[in-house]
């Protein structure tokens, strides 16, 4: 009986370091793939981020190759986050503060 008791606290501690040690692994990912970050860190270097507000309204497809021809010109964005990036611009409303403030 004690050596399964034992054997459960092991297991749970076991579980719970688990738990904690990915933890914070996650919420970095999260925070690399979240599109607004990302807009923010990599569309305003060479132009405003004024020209991004500009051009909202603009449907997935338009933003996927503009946003693709950004990556040409040099914006510093990962292959996979592009169509990540080109859906959410597509979905902002013109005038979206995030951009346009
Ligand atoms: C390396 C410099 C650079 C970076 C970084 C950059 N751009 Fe641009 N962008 C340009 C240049 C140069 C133009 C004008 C020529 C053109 O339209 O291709 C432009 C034009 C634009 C336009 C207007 C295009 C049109 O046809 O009306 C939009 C919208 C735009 N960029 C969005 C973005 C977004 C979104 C990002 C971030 C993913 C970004 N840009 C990052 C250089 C850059």
């Amino acid at each position: 009986m004690k050596t399964i008791f034992s054997l459960a606290t092991w297991f749970i501690t076991v579980a719970c370091f688990m738990v904690l040690t990915s933890l914070p692994v996650t919420s970095v990912q999260a925070q690399e793939s979240d599109p607004e970050a990302l807009v923010l860190k990599s569309c305003g270097t060479c132009h405003g981020l004024n020209r991004v507000c500009k051009a909202l309204g603009k449907d997935a497809t338009w933003w996927e190759s503009t946003v693709n021809r950004m990556v040409k010109r040099g914006a510093k964005l990962k292959q996979e986050d592009v169509q990540a990036v080109a859906e959410y611009l597509s979905q902002l409303e013109q005038g979206a503060k995030f951009v346009c403030d």
